[in-house]
């Protein structure tokens, strides 16, 4: 199939995404079948701008004002003037020093949370690498950054090493576009918006150093931080033809420096977005390819100390929305700037494992089934069983004693149980669905309860 059939079926309707993913390679689906198993990723920003408890990277973005309320302080602070604020903001490198990093902290309790793979942001939009990188002095490891002398200066291999060493899956976040970069945005002259602020069909010797530059950050971090399982690709307007980061070269490279890696052009279409994408957002129904929504616990993808987050109960929620529909969450949490979590998201991470503890096996390695969702109960089935995750309603602490599941049905015979409990349910045939007895005594978890049956 020609890449521009490719590009004209990503963007149509979910039927022919079947049919796209039908093309790819053997070794793709394979890769991304076991990436679906996993479910349920750890997000995480970090970066300087954490100091600032501020939008990552966007408050640059001159014509982005959005990024800019009238509560962030930096900005007020310095009178609402743009070229102060850009000023300092770039400083920021010079007190980042994050003392209480402890990656293995961070992956024992994703680990807990039932999460199967990481997702780090290496390099924001700013440009700042959290890397070791030979290609700018804008980075951790430089004598810039007070953390430089640390002996974990390096985060994201520590960080990489410490989920891998509990068999996360690593997803390495990595923006294309580079607004720190003189070749993205050009000393010479204002640059307003988040393009190039130069014309780079007229000066395309610049924009090949900025090709180079990122296509060396990229062999950087596919050569030297152990095994990468995605490279998930923002800054999707990095594209052609305005911005053609000669993305089949890249793919190339890095899938020879890591076999089989999956990657997330993310937005742009064609045979680089290996999987959709969608953002805050979760699909009305299966999209029929790979998918991932990711999400934020809080308002925010960046640490913010007054950030408000969602409950454990509408977390859990989404997470099975998202399962149901055949899809992946990636959850993100953004850690202090002194490399902390947060106690709230620490305790969400707690209690959504408590209740992953029990009804994990609804969630990992399984496949949506129709009718996805009917009302409150939603549906996932794996090998021969299907499971029935029943969603709290409000307030409630209790499912409904008497439940009508509509829409599938258990085969004759089949025990209905509910995960975390040993004695079988009750049950009975009702037209296309069924009736079940629900016990209101000791129930094994709260916010939602799932039952499991043969079809
Ligand atoms: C959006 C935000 C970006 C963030 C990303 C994560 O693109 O603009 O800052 O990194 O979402 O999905």
């Amino acid at each position: 199939m020609t890449e521009s059939k490719r590009a004209d079926i990503m963007d149509s309707a979910s039927d022919s995404k079947e049919e796209l993913y039908e093309h790819l390679p053997q070794w793709l689906k394979d890769r991304l079948q076991w990436f679906l198993d996993l479910k349920f990723g750890f997000f995480m920003h970090w970066g300087p701008y954490s100091q600032w408890g501020c939008i990552e990277s966007w408050p640059l973005v001159e014509v982005d004002e959005w990024a800019r309320p009238d509560t962030l302080r930096p900005w007020i602070e310095r009178g609402k003037d743009i070229e102060r604020f850009k000023a300092d903001y770039w400083r920021l490198n010079e007190t980042f020093c994050p003392r209480e990093f402890d990656p293995e902290s961070w992956a024992k309790i994703a680990e807990r949370a039932g999460m199967k793979y990481l997702a780090f942001t290496t390099k924001h939009h700013d440009g700042f690498c959290m890397f070791d990188t030979a290609t700018t002095d804008y980075r951790i490891t430089h004598s810039s950054c007070p953390f430089h002398t640390d002996p974990r200066a390096n985060v994201t291999r520590h960080i990489f090493d410490a989920f891998r060493a509990r068999d996360f899956g690593i997803s390495c976040y990595f923006s294309k576009s580079d607004w720190h970069s003189p070749y993205y945005w050009w000393p010479g002259a204002p640059a307003p918006t988040r393009n190039p602020n130069y014309d780079t069909a007229k000066n395309p010797e610049r924009w090949e150093r900025f090709v180079q530059f990122v296509h060396r950050q990229v062999r950087e971090l596919m050569s030297d931080y152990g095994s990468i399982d995605a490279l998930w690709l923002d800054g999707g307007q990095v594209r052609p033809p305005k911005q053609d980061i000669r993305m089949a070269e890249m793919a190339a490279m890095a899938r020879e420096l890591q076999p089989g890696l999956i990657v997330a052009d993310r937005t742009v279409g064609g045979p680089y977005e290996n999987i959709l994408t969608p953002e805050q957002r979760i699909p009305d129904k299966p999209l029929g390819y790979p998918w991932e929504s990711c999400l934020t616990m809080g308002n925010g993808w960046a640490y913010r100390p007054d950030d408000e987050y969602k409950s454990t109960r509408v977390l859990i929620h989404l997470l099975i929305d998202i399962v149901a529909k055949g899809g992946n969450l990636l959850l993100n949490v953004g850690p202090t700037p002194q490399g902390a979590l947060d106690p709230v998201p620490l305790k969400r991470l707690e209690e959504i494992g408590a209740w992953m503890a029990v009804n994990g096996d609804a969630i990992h390695g399984t496949r949506p089934i129709a009718p996805y969702k009917q009302g409150n109960v939603c549906f996932t089935k794996k090998g021969g069983r299907v499971f029935a995750l029943i969603l709290a309603e409000d307030s409630d602490e209790m499912p409904p004693s008497n439940l009508r599941v509509e829409g599938i049905c258990p085969s004759e015979g089949s025990a209905v149980t509910m995960l975390g409990r040993e004695t079988p349910l009750e049950w009975t045939r009702d037209g296309d669905g069924f009736r079940v007895s629900i016990p209101q005594e000791t129930l094994p978890c709260s916010h939602a309860w799932v039952l499991s049956f043969r079809v």
